[in-house]
């Protein structure tokens, strides 16, 4: 059967400052006959595209899922990473903060019968969910961080500037949305998270823009700012001028670094001795949140100037199994844009010792 790859929308690239990949072009759809594949879910007479997981192979390899096995996805939006976990005979609880990414997974992943389960709420709350849920240690977490595809292209949920919708963002229960931020957030706090989150260098210009905007009519929209963003900036390549505070916004929203920050302080002790701790990040904020617990994590002393010697070190939790992050390769990027920028970290917990 032939097949229509369908490439991923180009428009959400993180900014380029994030990666050092050129950008791809896309190439034309190869045409096949009617029947259209992604993941291997056919969109007619099947289920719809959601997601295409990213790094997928990497992620099979470093978790090395086999029947008998327990693992949890803490981000299970369109479930592609936990089908290829269930595939190989595991179990798996799949968190997700959407509600709709849940009914989507249930609903594709309902063939794997008790071997699944997907669970609501978020992953820094994964300890609690886990003794409610009585799990047992894991053998295996998985985090795939950010928005899935299907999240950025619904236009009601406000993520993407391609579309008109609310100026929402939100990916669960968050109290607030991105409208209150823009329409009740300080100069200052603005500039702030536009210039740490979205690496914007027009930060404070746009704060400021935002204030006076704001004074004659609130922002609803997701329009209504992306296009005063693009009148404010200019085109800027190919890039959209609203991309960095669509994404500054969006962090803040949902609390991503605070989340994740949370969730690292408690995954070691979800884990059996041997299980393993696999991180996709796309943002060089979170990839350095991730580095540096895993670094400091499994380091096995750790010192100090004032120290007369090196002493153990009482956070030896993990060791090392990738020292680098491991990125998608160009074949991968240039089928799936978004994957570019994605970076995978992955540990190991080891065997508690009489000192640690
Ligand atoms: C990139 S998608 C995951 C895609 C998935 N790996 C796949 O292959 O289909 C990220 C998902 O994580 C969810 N998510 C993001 N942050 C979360 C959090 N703190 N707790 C729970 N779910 C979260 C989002 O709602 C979204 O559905």
């Amino acid at each position: 059967m032939n097949t229509l790859h369908v490439p991923a929308l180009p428009d959400f690239w993180w900014p380029r400052s994030f990666n050092t990949w050129p950008l791809p072009t896309l190439g034309e759809p190869e045409v096949g006959n009617s029947t259209l594949l992604m993941e291997g879910i056919p969109l007619e007479g099947g289920m719809p595209f959601y997601h295409e997981s990213i790094l997928l192979d990497k992620v099979l390899e470093y978790l090395a899922p086999a029947e008998g096995k327990i693992f949890a996805d803490g981000t299970l939006g369109g479930g592609g990473h936990t089908e290829a976990l269930l595939e190989k005979g595991s179990c798996v609880k799949g968190v997700d903060r959407d509600a709709d990414a849940r009914k989507y997974a249930s609903e594709r992943l309902s063939r794997f019968g008790h071997r699944f389960e997907a669970v609501a709420g978020r992953f820094s709350e994964m300890s609690r969910l886990s003794e409610e849920g009585k799990w047992g240690q894991l053998d295996g977490i998985l985090l795939d961080l950010g928005v899935s595809s299907f999240q950025l292209d619904e236009a009601q949920r406000g993520f993407s500037f391609r579309f008109d919708g609310p100026l929402d963002m939100r990916m669960g229960e968050s109290e607030v949305t991105a409208a209150d931020l823009v329409n009740e957030w300080s100069e200052p706090d603005l500039m702030k998270i536009f210039f740490e989150l979205g690496e914007e260098k027009a930060s404070r210009k746009i704060a400021a823009w935002i204030i006076q905007e704001r004074s004659k009519t609130p922002f609803e929209t997701t329009l209504q700012l992306a296009d005063g963003l693009e009148k404010l900036l200019g085109r800027r390549g190919r890039t959209h001028p609203a991309t960095k505070v669509f994404q500054a916004l969006r962090m803040t929203v949902n609390d991503e670094l605070g989340e994740l920050r949370r969730f690292l302080n408690s995954a070691a002790d979800l884990l059996k001795p041997g299980g393993r701790l696999a991180i996709i990040t796309f943002h060089s904020l979170e990839d350095r949140i991730v580095k540096q617990a895993f670094r400091h994590a499994s380091k096995v002393e750790i010192d100090q100037p004032e120290w007369p010697a090196a002493r153990p070190n009482p956070d030896l939790r993990y060791r090392l199994i990738t020292r680098k992050g491991v990125a998608p390769d160009g074949a991968e990027i240039k089928h799936n844009p978004r994957s570019r920028s994605s970076r995978l970290r992955v540990v190991e917990k080891i065997l508690p010792t009489s000192s640690s």
